[in-house]
């Protein structure tokens, strides 16, 4: 409060001198004369006060909030020394919008939100003491809906963006704007909508509880897949549900596409795809290039499921091939995309898990799943949610190229969406012969 009356008796201390400056710069001796002096001042006033009384809880939150540095120095002939807090400036509230104006008005309808606060500091700004003061921040403003991101702007300056991702939206909400076709669409995250880039693929492992929305997402990433752009750029796509669901098996009569549901055949397939692989990479040897062209996509919903079989060799012989793939693979354009409800040492070797670099976690309590995820800790501050109270679609997406880690929003697909989709790309890339489908 002390602060804040003292930075607004500054304030019109110097919007006033500043004023007086110019009229004796310009007018010499007549200024006293001028009563326009006067009314400027009057409305430089009159603006700067409105101004704080409109912004006062950003105003006075850096204080509030001890989101200030102490910094000692010498006095006049170094006499003394001396403790100075320089304060935190509040800048400016922005809202945060795409170019889009269109999108904008999707954003509107299915409550994203978004705005910035940006603080300045003349000697610099401390942008750790933000986001270890989060989530107090944003109970002080009272915007407790919402997620804050802190931004460094140069060493003085920082943003901080407040944003509020939808709880549910549609597929068919946001399908029109997806812009990059040559990219994987995610979801909704903090800049808007979310892409991976297809040529950057990697592994990606997808866990969280049932019911918290991983067979949902799988369908949101095979529909990138399956966009015309994307498509060409794909050998095969291996869709295993050893759950024995019909989640997948709908997609099989879509060219390129492959369903598994037995174990044996599992073992079969992951033989021929390793043979696959030696053949790629000899010749990626050999012709002295570092990725492979096209990719081969193998999809594992419920990947846990492997370890529940009693055969002990099968099982075996499955995770050395899937480890083999999980190392070499990528190189070679063969991508593995397992969803689990839980991981640990018992449901998959760790040298799996440690090759599938990037990770989406849904809503968990399991610390062996969030700690795939690392920084625990970190993670808390930075997303001021917990993990366990994530509400069905919301994810946390680490990008295993970047280790950049974002909040996601995934759409939500209804059965209805998902045959029409389906039906578009059976028309689109029919099988081509009898052979395909066995
Ligand atoms: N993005 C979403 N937005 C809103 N609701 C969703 C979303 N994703 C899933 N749901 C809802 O949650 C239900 C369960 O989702 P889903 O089948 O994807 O869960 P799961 O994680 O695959 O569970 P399991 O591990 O049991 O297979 C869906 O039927 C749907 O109603
Ligand atoms: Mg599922």
């Amino acid at each position: 409060m002390f602060y804040t009356l003292k930075q607004l008796f500054w304030s019109l201390l110097l919007a006033s001198s500043i004023v007086i400056g110019i009229f004796v710069f310009i007018d010499g001796s007549e200024f006293y004369k001028n009563v326009n002096m006067y009314m400027m001042i009057f409305l430089l006033d009159i603006a700067i006060f409105i101004r704080f009384v409109r912004n006062w809880k950003y105003i006075s939150m850096p204080y509030a909030q001890n989101l200030y540095g102490r910094f000692l120095h010498n006095t006049f002939l170094g006499l003394r020394d001396r403790r100075t807090v320089f304060l935190d400036l509040f800048l400016f509230k922005k809202s945060v919008k795409t170019s889009s104006n269109l999108l904008e008005v999707v954003y509107k309808k299915i409550g994203m939100q978004r705005f910035a606060l940006y603080y300045y500091n003349f000697i610099a700004i401390n942008k750790e003491q933000y986001e270890k003061n989060a989530e107090k921040i944003i109970h002080y403003l009272g915007y407790h809906q919402f997620t804050i991101s802190v931004e460094p702007i140069f060493r003085k300056m920082v943003r901080l963006v407040f944003y509020r991702l939808p709880h549910f939206y549609r597929y068919f909400d946001v399908i029109n704007f997806i812009q990059n076709p040559y990219g994987i669409f995610l979801g909704l995250g903090k800049d808007g909508l979310i892409y991976r880039d297809f040529a950057k693929l990697d592994h990606h492992l997808i866990v969280g509880e049932t019911g918290a929305g991983k067979s949902n997402f799988m369908h949101v990433l095979l529909f990138s897949i399956l966009n015309r752009k994307c498509f060409k750029s794909v050998d095969r796509i291996y869709l295993i549900d050893l759950k024995g669901g019909i989640e997948l098996k709908r997609y099989e009569n879509i060219n390129k596409m492959k369903f598994v549901y037995d174990i044996k055949k599992l073992d079969e397939l992951l033989n021929d795809i390793v043979d696959q692989m030696n053949i790629i990479l000899k010749s990626l040897r050999e012709k002295n290039i570092r990725k492979a062209q096209k990719y081969t996509f193998i999809f594992f919903d419920e990947i846990g499921a492997i370890s529940s079989y009693p055969d002990k060799k099968l099982r075996e012989s499955i995770f050395r091939k899937l480890a083999l793939i999980a190392m070499q693979g990528r190189a070679a354009g063969i991508l593995i995309f397992a969803f689990a409800q839980k991981i640990d040492n018992t449901i998959l070797p760790s040298i799996i898990v440690n090759n599938l670099q990037s990770r989406v976690l849904f809503k968990t309590s399991s610390d062996h799943n969030i700690n795939l995820i690392d920084l625990k800790e970190n993670l808390r501050e930075k997303f001021t949610m917990e993990i366990q109270d994530f509400q069905k679609g919301r994810c946390i997406y680490k990008d295993g190229d970047t280790s950049e880690k974002i909040m996601v929003q995934t759409p939500y697909i209804d059965d209805v969406t998902l045959n029409t989709l389906i039906n578009l790309y059976e028309k689109n890339y029919p099988k081509l012969c009898a052979l395909e489908s066995t």
